[in-house]
C-alpha cells in the first residue's frame, strides 16, 4: 500500500479511539452491557437504527453503479448482496434482522418504517446518502467500512451479551448483532484495499479521512437516541 494511504489509516486509527467516535465505549453500549438502560431506551435505539439500516441498502446500490473499477465493484457487490439478502452469511436481509430485534423489544413491526427519524438519525441518514451516492466510491466505502463496520465486532459483542443477560433476548432477536460480529470482521482490511485501488489524490485522501471520522461521529450521535426514552426500568 502507498505510504500516504497507510499514514492516513494510521491517523484514522488514532482518531477513532476518541470518545465521540469509539463506539465500543458508547453510552448505549455500556448501558446495555451493564443492564442499566430501560427496555424503552433499548427499543428506541432499535427503532432509530432500523431507519438507517433499511435506507442504506439502495444507497450501496448507487455506489455500485457509480464505481468505475471492476475490482472495487466486486467488493461493493458483496456488501450489497449481503445487506439486501443475507445470502453470504446464510441469514436474511439486514433490515429484517433489525426488525426482529426491534419487535422483540416491543416495537410493532409494521410501524418500523414510519417512525419519525430523530435529529441524530436524520444527520446519519444525510451523511450516508451523501457519502455513498454523491461522493467518490473510495469515500463512501471507507466511511462505511472503516468508520463503521470495522468497529462493530468488539462493539456488538458487548451489546449482544448484554441483551442476552439483562434483557432476556433469544438467539433470533440477537441475530442482527451475532451475524455482524462475524460478517464485519474483515471489513477494515477491505476498506484499505478499496482505497488503495482508488489511489486518491492528496485532496481525495483527506476527504476519505474526513468521511471515516464523519461516519463514526454520525453513528455516535445517532446512537444517543436512547436518551429520548424514559429511563425507569
Ligand atoms: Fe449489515
Amino acid at each position: 500500500m502507498d505510504s500516504r494511504i497507510k499514514a492516513m489509516f494510521e491517523q484514522a486509527d488514532r482518531a477513532l479511539q476518541q470518545p465521540g467516535r469509539n463506539l465500543s465505549i458508547h453510552p448505549f453500549v455500556q448501558g446495555v452491557a451493564n443492564g442499566t438502560l430501560s427496555r424503552d431506551q433499548v427499543r428506541v435505539w432499535g427503532e432509530q437504527t432500523y431507519l438507517y439500516v433499511d435506507a442504506v441498502v439502495p444507497w450501496i446500490g448507487v455506489a455500485y453503479g457509480n464505481c468505475d473499477n471492476a475490482e472495487a465493484r466486486g467488493h461493493i457487490w458483496e456488501s450489497l448482496l449481503e445487506e439486501a439478502t443475507g445470502q453470504l452469511s446464510g441469514t436474511k436481509p439486514h433490515p429484517e434482522l433489525m426488525a426482529d430485534f426491534a419487535e422483540a423489544m416491543g416495537s410493532p413491526r409494521a410501524k418500523l418504517s414510519s417512525n419519525e427519524a430523530l435529529p441524530g438519525t436524520r444527520a446519519m441518514l444525510n451523511h450516508w446518502e451523501l457519502s455513498l451516492c454523491h461522493r467518490h466510491w473510495t469515500e463512501g466505502l471507507a466511511g462505511m467500512g472503516y468508520g463503521g463496520e470495522r468497529q462493530i465486532p468488539v462493539t456488538f459483542r458487548k451489546v449482544s451479551d448484554g441483551l442476552k443477560e439483562h434483557y432476556g433476548l433469544d438467539d433470533k432477536a440477537r441475530l442482527f448483532f451475532e451475524m455482524h460480529i462475524k460478517a464485519d470482521e474483515g471489513h477494515g482490511d477491505e476498506s484499505q484495499k478499496v482505497v488503495a485501488i482508488g489511489n486518491p489524490s492528496d485532496a481525495g485522501l483527506k476527504r476519505v479521512y474526513n468521511t471515516i471520522l464523519g461516519t463514526a461521529e454520525a453513528l455516535w450521535t445517532c446512537w444517543m437516541a436512547f436518551e429520548t426514552a424514559p429511563s425507569q426500568r
